[in-house]
């Protein structure tokens, strides 16, 4: 794993730009997994500014995200189509088609789900997969359980994230209680994977993701097995890597 120590917020977001970008100037038909959240907001935010400079376009880049809340449509304003499109996709010139978010409102989640999964299959996998980390872990919206899922399904999101989500909603009666997420399998089948993290109520989940057990009560542990994955984070964020002199 290779490990990016950044000053800040800012100086982390600028990283991850720089590294999706990069990926996309190799390859500029390449798939990238994205993912929402506070953590990505910045590196959109350069990406857009970039893209607005023609410094890069992702007129033949694919995407396929994460995850999405069940119950919300896509113009709900806390639905994850509604942040990629407001965040990424309304500033660049991706083509619309070329986007896939899973669908919150699907009457058949199961065989939604298989499909979710044939058509990253079918593109080969991700060439770069994005993520942020939960507070307990959690990556997409893997929860700690006793088991590595592989495939996409429905997830009972856990208490600790509901309450870590219900800052975006009126009330933390708002915050769906299902999500879709892909899997283990999408996740770890990506060529690369870009994890970000900031802030010092990540330090813990980035910590025991590093070098704690491989263990699914702790999911982004899961990312030790991965061959290609780059940590981007802040001093915040790694402090208790620093302190135990993982890193320097
Ligand atoms: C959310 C998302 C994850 C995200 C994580 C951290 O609930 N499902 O994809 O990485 O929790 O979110 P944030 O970046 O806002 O801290």
């Amino acid at each position: 794993m290779r490990i990016f120590r950044e000053k800040d917020y800012d100086a982390m977001s600028r990283r991850a730009a720089v590294i999706i970008a990069g990926e996309i100037t190799h390859n500029p038909a390449c798939v990238l997994g994205l993912a929402t959240g506070s953590t990505p907001e910045g590196a959109y935010k350069y990406l857009v500014d970039w893209h607005r400079q023609k410094l890069v376009s992702f007129r033949n880049v694919r995407s396929v995200n994460l995850d999405e809340y069940v119950g919300l449509a896509p113009d709900h304003d806390q639905s994850y189509r509604y942040f990629m499109q407001s965040n990424l996709f309304d500033h660049v010139d991706i083509i619309p088609e070329h986007t896939q978010v899973p669908d919150g409102l699907t009457q058949d989640p199961k065989a939604f789900c298989d499909e979710y999964d044939a058509y990253i299959r079918s593109l080969g996998y991700v060439d770069m997969q994005l993520l942020g980390i939960g507070r307990n872990g959690h990556i997409g919206f893997n929860e700690p359980g006793d088991c590595f899922v592989k495939e996409t399904h429905v997830v009972d999101l856990a208490e600790s994230t509901i309450d870590a989500n219900a800052r975006f909603f009126a009330s933390r009666d708002d915050v769906p209680k299902q999500a879709i997420s892909m899997g283990m399998g999408a996740i770890m089948g990506a060529k690369k994977v870009l994890l970000c993290a900031s802030g010092e109520e990540k330090a813990e989940a980035i910590y025991n993701s590093v070098c704690g057990p491989i263990t699914p009560k702790c999911p982004g542990s899961i990312l030790q097995l991965h061959k290609n994955v780059v940590l981007v984070a802040d001093e915040a964020a790694l402090c208790k890597l620093i302190a135990a002199g993982v890193i320097a």
